[in-house]
């Protein structure tokens, strides 16, 4: 996915959208309801029908997107109607609210969609964001290439630093194993580990004077260097990813409160009809 989520034929979607939205807007500001305007108007009974076939389309988008795999202008054109029609539904189930709101499962919903579309657009931002910067920072390499680097430089690490004294041995054998690249979920966000061992190795050796084995110990710091910067690709790679995940934990999830949340409200106001 990219720009053209949001351009796609010459934003057709964002036109839809502007078109059912004004509209909208337009007979919200003409019709003239007995008492104030509500959900249980011909109007307010318009938009919502409207608003929950929206979001019903919306919501099916997951199983549809997934059964277009091979076709990708589909995936593009029902990824760029899915967020311009998601956006509208802001516009319109506000007017069939009538902007009444309250404690109760009306409002519910309404809060419930709101997450989701919110969640939405934060969404578009890193869908439009990270695969150009997940490429960019993997640099043509691939997680397991960069492992396997990890891998050899560990190896000269190790016998580098057997000519050392026996703490630095100790700060080198911590850097080749305990250095873990998603330690924990929050480590995993920042993309940053400040207690690395491999960084307290790092450090160790560039703030210690050997007087003896200065060349061993230029070539360690050199090895170490190479290796915190393939650690640092890897940890925002991972960070990139699980933001993406985290994302969808957040959308899908609330879709499917919302949902509930609207077959209540449809079977509410007609129970108490
Ligand atoms: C995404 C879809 C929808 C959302 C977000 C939504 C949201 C709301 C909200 C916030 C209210 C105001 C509640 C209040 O007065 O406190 C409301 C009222 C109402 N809605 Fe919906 N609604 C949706 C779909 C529907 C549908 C499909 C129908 C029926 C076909 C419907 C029928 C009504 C009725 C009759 C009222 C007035 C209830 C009253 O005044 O007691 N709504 N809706
Ligand atoms: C109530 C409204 C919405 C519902 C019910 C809804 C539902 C969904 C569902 C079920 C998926 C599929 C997730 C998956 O399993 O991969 C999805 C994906 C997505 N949605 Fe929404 N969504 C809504 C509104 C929005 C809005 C307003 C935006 C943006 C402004 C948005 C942006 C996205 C994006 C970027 C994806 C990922 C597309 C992809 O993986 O190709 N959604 N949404």
């Amino acid at each position: 996915m990219h720009e053209s989520l949001l351009i796609y034929k010459k934003f057709k979607y964002l036109k839809l959208t502007l078109t059912t939205v004004i509209l909208s807007v337009v007979l919200y500001l003409y019709h003239s309801p007995i008492g104030s305007p509500n959900g249980g108007t011909w109007l307010g009974y318009t938009l919502g029908t409207t608003a929950a076939l929206i979001m019903f389309w919306l919501a099916w988008f997951g199983a549809r997107k997934r059964s277009y795999k091979k076709s990708k202008g589909n995936l593009e054109e029902w990824a760029s109607a899915h967020v311009y029609l998601g956006l509208a539904l802001v516009v319109i189930s506000t007017l069939h609210s009538g902007f009444q709101f309250g404690l109760n499962i009306h409002t519910i919903l309404y809060f419930l969609m709101m997450i989701v579309i919110i969640s939405g657009i934060i969404g578009v931002y890193f869908y439009l964001k990270f695969p150009r910067l997940i490429t960019k920072n993997r640099n043509g390499l691939t997680t397991e290439m960069m492992l396997n680097q990890i891998t050899e430089i560990d190896e000269d690490i190790r016998e580098l630093s057997m000519s050392l004294d026996d703490f630095t041995v100790d700060l080198m054998t911590k850097a080749i194993e305990e250095t873990v690249i998603g330690k924990s979920f929050i480590i995993k966000l920042r993309g940053v580990d400040p207690d690395c061992p491999t960084t307290l190795a790092r450090k160790h050796l560039r703030e210690t004077f050997f007087s003896e084995n200065k060349k061993t110990a230029e070539q360690l710091l050199s090895k170490l260097t190479r290796k915190e910067k393939i650690l640092h690709q890897l940890r925002k790679d991972l960070k990139m990813r699980s933001l993406l995940q985290i994302w969808l934990y957040i959308h899908v999830p609330f879709t499917f409160a919302a949902l509930a949340a609207l077959v209540i409200h449809i079977f509410s106001v007609f129970y108490y009809w």
